[in-house]
C-alpha cells in the first residue's frame, strides 16, 4: 500500500493507483470527463487520417498533435512545477497532493470555456434555470442554444456546474452538425459531443470493435466520427457501450435502456443472455443448466413456446431478432446431465402437497416443491399426463418425444403420479394428510374435474387455466371464503386456450405453476425461493472483436423438412439448427446485458451553496464586483444584492443584520443585471420581495 497526503488528508491506496482514484475511493471529489471507471486514462490518443460523418469525410487537420484528454483533472503535487493530470498520474509514496486552488481553479474553467465555445450552455448560465420548466424559455433564447434534452441528468452538466462557468464564456452559436436519427437503437447528436474521446475508447479498448475514430479539426478539437460511411460499415456491433458512457446527449438510447430485454420478457425469467452466449462459445451442456435453471419443462418450451423473448430482442431493430427458441431446442437436444453435477439434494420437509392435474402448472409446481423437499402426489383423471399440452396441441407441433422426455425428469424428483383419478374432494385430501392443494386443473377441453366441498379453508391455491378453464368463480368464492389463505392466479391470457391458442396458454401456465409453488413453499414454512443455481458464475468478457458486415448477418431460419405424409397438407415441420448454425445464430447476439456491467461515474458532490455568515467567513470575502445573498437560520434568501464591492458591503451587514445566520456570494461585473434577475425569480417564486429587499423598499 501507498501513503499519501491528498487535501490534508492521510490515505493509503494500493501501489499502482491513480490520484484520481485515489482521491475519489476517499471521497475527495477531483472534476473529470474524460476518465471513466471502465476505461484506461487516455494517453496521447493519435487521431485517425480521416474519418466520416454524416455523409461527409473529414481530413485531420493536426497530424502531430494527440489527445492528451479533457484536462480538468489538474491537481498540485507538492515538489513539482505545475499542473498535472490526476487521471494518469500514480501515486507515489510520501506525495502530496492539492486538488483545489485558484491556479487550478482557472485552469479548470478555462478548458470547460474552451468546450462551452461549441456546446450549447444557455440553460447553464440562466438566472431563472433552478425550478425552469425549459419550454418556453422565459428568456426566448433559441432552442438549439440552450443545452439538450438530458438536461437535468447530463453528466457533463453536473461536472460544469461543479467548476462553474467563466463569466466571459462566449456565446454559444449553433453549428448544424450531424444528427444522425437512421441507425438502430441510438441517435447521434454531434452538435453537443464535447470530444472526451469515452465512446472511441470503449469501442476500440473495452468491445474491440474499433467502428468510431476522430480527427482534429483546424482549431485542435476533437471531431467524432466512424471509420467508414456508416456505423454499419464500420462493423458497429449496436452494443451500446459507447452510449452507456457518453457524457452529454450526443450518444441517446431511442428507447431507455434499464434491463435486458429479452430476459425481461421471458415469463419465467430464464437467463436468455447467458444460455445464448454459451452456445457462441459451444458450451452447450453449460447453456442447458442456464436454462433449466429456471424452467422443468425445457424440451416442451423448445417446441411451442410463442418466443416472447424474440419479440423484445434488440437485435430485431438491426434486422431480425436472435433466433432464441431454436437455440433453446438446440440445447434440448444436446446436452449431456452436466446440469445435474450441481443439483443440491432436497432436504425433506415432512410436509405434503396435492396437485390436482397434470398440465403444464401442475408439472412445473410438482417439480419445484418436490425439489424443496416436499412430498408431492398429482392426481390426474386422465390416462397419460400432459393436460393441454397432451390434450391440445398437436403432435406435429410438439412431439410426444419432447413431452414425455421432460415429464420424465419431473417424476424422477420422486413426485407420485396417480392417473385415471377424476373426482377429487378436497375436504378428503386434508383428511388424508395433505398440507396444501394446488387446482391446476386447466380448462375444460376434457370436461371440468369435479369437487365436493363442504366448507372454505386453508391451504387450497389454484392456477393455470383452472382459474377460468376447469373451476367456477363460485368455487373460487367458496374456496377462498371470507378470510381464506388461498390464492389464485389469474392468468392474462387464460381464456385464450378455448379460442385455440394453446402454446401462449401453456407457456403462462408454466409460469403460473412457478409462482404457485413460491407460495405453497411459503406457506408450507420455506422461504418461497425455487431459484436454482445449476451452473457456477463464470468471468465475463467485454470484448466482443470486430467482425466485418456484423450488423447485415442474417438471422439462421431453421430449414425445413418435407411434411410427414399423414400431415400432409398442414404446415411445414421445423428441423433442428445444426451445431454450427446454433453458434453461428448466437454469435449475433448483441450481448445486451454486457451494458449493465458498466460501473456508473462518480458525480459532483452536491455543493453547499452557502455559508456560515461569521467574521472569519466575512474576512476571506474578496474587494470584487458581484452579488451576495442572505439567509435565516431556516436557511430562507432575506436579502439579495449586487454590489460594487462585495467584502466592504457584506461585513456592513454583519454589524447591522441580525437575522442572517448564512450568506452566499459569487463574483460577477454584470451584478446589477444579475440582482434584478434573481429578485425577478423570488418574486416568481414566492409572490413577494425577501423581506431585506422590502423594507428598502419601504425606506424609499
Ligand atoms: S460497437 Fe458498440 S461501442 Fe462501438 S460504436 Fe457500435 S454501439 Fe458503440
Ligand atoms: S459522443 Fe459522447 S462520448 Fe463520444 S466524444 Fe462526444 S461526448 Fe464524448
Ligand atoms: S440481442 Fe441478445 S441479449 Fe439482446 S435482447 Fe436479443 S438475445 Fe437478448
Ligand atoms: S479526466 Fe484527466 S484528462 Fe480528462
Amino acid at each position: 500500500m501507498i501513503t499519501l497526503i491528498i487535501d490534508d488528508v492521510e490515505v493509503k491506496v494500493p501501489k499502482g493507483t491513480t490520484i484520481l482514484d485515489a482521491a475519489l475511493q476517499n471521497d475527495i471529489y477531483i472534476p473529470h470527463l474524460c476518465s471513466h471507471p471502465d476505461l484506461p486514462p487516455v494517453e496521447q490518443l493519435k487521431p485517425a487520417d480521416f474519418i466520416y460523418r454524416g455523409n461527409e469525410c473529414l481530413e485531420n487537420k493536426k497530424p502531430d498533435l494527440q489527445y492528451e484528454g479533457c484536462e480538468l483533472c489538474v491537481v498540485e503535487i507538492d515538489e513539482m512545477e505545475g499542473l498535472h493530470l490526476s487521471c494518469n498520474t500514480k501515486v507515489s509514496k510520501g506525495m502530496a497532493v492539492r486538488t483545489m486552488s485558484p491556479e487550478i481553479e482557472n485552469s479548470r474553467r478555462d478548458r470547460l470555456m474552451f468546450i462551452f465555445e461549441r456546446h450549447p450552455h444557455a440553460c447553464l448560465t440562466c438566472a431563472q434555470k433552478e425550478g425552469c420548466a425549459r419550454f418556453p424559455c422565459s428568456t426566448n433564447i433559441p432552442e438549439l442554444e440552450r443545452c439538450c434534452s438530458k438536461f437535468g441528468r447530463c453528466e457533463f452538466q453536473k461536472v460544469a456546474e461543479y467548476v462553474g462557468l467563466k463569466p466571459e464564456t462566449p456565446r454559444y452559436i449553433y453549428k448544424d452538425l450531424p444528427h444522425i436519427k437512421k441507425d438502430p437503437l441510438f441517435d447521434r447528436d454531434y452538435n453537443v459531443c464535447i470530444g472526451c474521446s469515452r465512446c472511441i475508447r470503449v469501442c476500440r479498448e473495452v468491445r474491440g470493435v474499433e467502428a468510431l475514430d476522430f480527427i482534429f479539426d483546424e482549431e485542435e478539437r476533437v471531431v467524432i466520427g466512424n471509420v467508414s460511411l456508416t456505423l454499419r460499415e464500420s462493423a458497429c456491433r449496436f452494443c451500446t457501450a459507447c452510449v452507456e458512457v457518453c457524457p452529454t446527449g450526443a450518444l441517446m438510447d431511442k428507447e431507455p435502456f434499464e434491463e435486458v430485454p429479452c430476459q425481461n420478457a421471458c415469463p419465467v425469467g430464464i437467463d436468455v443472455p447467458r444460455y445464448v452466449r454459451l452456445i457462441a462459445e459451444g458450451r452447450f451442456d453449460e447453456s442447458y443448466a442456464v436454462v433449466r435453471e429456471r424452467l422443468p419443462l425445457p424440451s416442451v418450451c423448445s417446441y411451442i413456446c410463442l418466443s416472447f423473448c424474440e419479440n423484445e430482442c434488440r437485435r430485431g431493430e438491426v434486422n431480425d431478432p436472435v433466433g432464441i427458441r431454436a437455440l433453446k431446442r438446440f440445447v434440448s437436444e444436446n446436452h449431456s446431465d452436466l446440469w445435474k453435477k450441481n443439483l443440491k439434494p432436497p432436504v425433506p420437509t415432512g410436509k405434503k402437497v396435492a396437485i390436482v392435474g397434470s398440465g403444464p402448472a401442475g408439472l412445473t409446481a410438482a417439480y419445484h416443491l418436490a425439489r424443496k423437499g416436499h412430498e408431492l402426489t398429482i392426481f390426474e383423471q386422465a390416462p397419460l399426463p400432459g393436460g393441454m399440452l397432451r390434450q391440445a396441441i398437436s403432435r406435429k407441433r410438439l412431439p410426444k418425444k419432447a413431452l414425455e422426455e421432460d415429464i420424465e425428469e419431473i417424476l424422477r424428483t420422486g413426485v407420485n403420479l396417480l392417473l385415471n383419478s377424476p373426482k377429487i374432494q378436497i375436504d378428503e385430501l386434508f383428511e388424508e394428510g395433505f398440507d396444501a392443494v394446488f387446482l391446476a386443473t386447466g380448462s375444460t377441453y376434457m370436461g371440468p374435474p369435479t369437487f365436493d366441498l363442504s366448507s372454505s379453508r386453508e391451504g387450497v391455491f389454484a392456477g393455470g387455466d383452472a382459474v377460468v378453464g376447469g373451476i367456477s368463480e363460485d368455487f373460487i368464492h367458496q374456496v377462498r371464503g371470507e378470510n381464506g389463505n388461498g390464492f389464485f392466479y389469474k392468468l392474462i391470457n387464460q381464456l385464450s386456450l378455448h379460442r385455440g391458442d394453446s402454446s401462449r396458454s401453456a407457456v403462462k401456465a408454466i409460469a403460473s405453476g412457478r409462482k404457485a409453488a413460491e407460495d405453497i413453499d411459503k406457506y408450507l414454512g420455506g422461504d418461497g425461493n425455487v431459484d436454482e443455481s445449476l451452473l457456477p458464475s463464470d468471468e465475463i468478457k467485454q470484448w466482443l472483436g470486430r467482425e466485418e458486415n456484423f450488423a447485415d448477418i442474417k438471422r439462421l431460419s431453421p430449414s425445413f423438412k418435407p411434411p410427414i405424409p399423414q400431415y400432409a397438407g398442414l404446415s411445414k415441420v421445423e428441423s433442428p439448427l445444426t451445431r454450427e448454425e446454433a453458434m453461428n445464430e448466437a454469435k449475433r447476439c448483441l450481448r445486451c446485458e454486457l451494458r449493465l456491467l458498466f460501473e456508473k461515474p462518480i458525480l459532483p458532490p452536491k455543493k453547499k451553496l452557502w455559508i456560515e455568515f461569521s467574521p472569519e467567513n466575512v474576512a476571506a470575502v474578496p474587494e470584487v464586483e458581484g452579488l451576495f445573498q442572505l439567509l435565516d437560520e431556516n436557511e430562507k434568501v432575506i436579502y439579495i444584492k449586487g454590489t460594487m464591492n462585495l467584502h466592504k458591503e457584506i461585513e456592513e451587514q454583519l454589524e447591522t443584520n441580525e437575522n442572517a445566520r448564512y450568506f452566499m456570494y459569487e463574483q460577477d461585473e454584470m451584478f446589477t443585471k444579475k440582482e434584478s434577475e434573481l429578485l425577478q425569480q423570488y418574486i416568481a417564486e414566492h409572490g413577494e420581495m425577501p423581506e431585506g429587499n422590502r423594507e428598502l423598499d419601504d425606506l424609499f
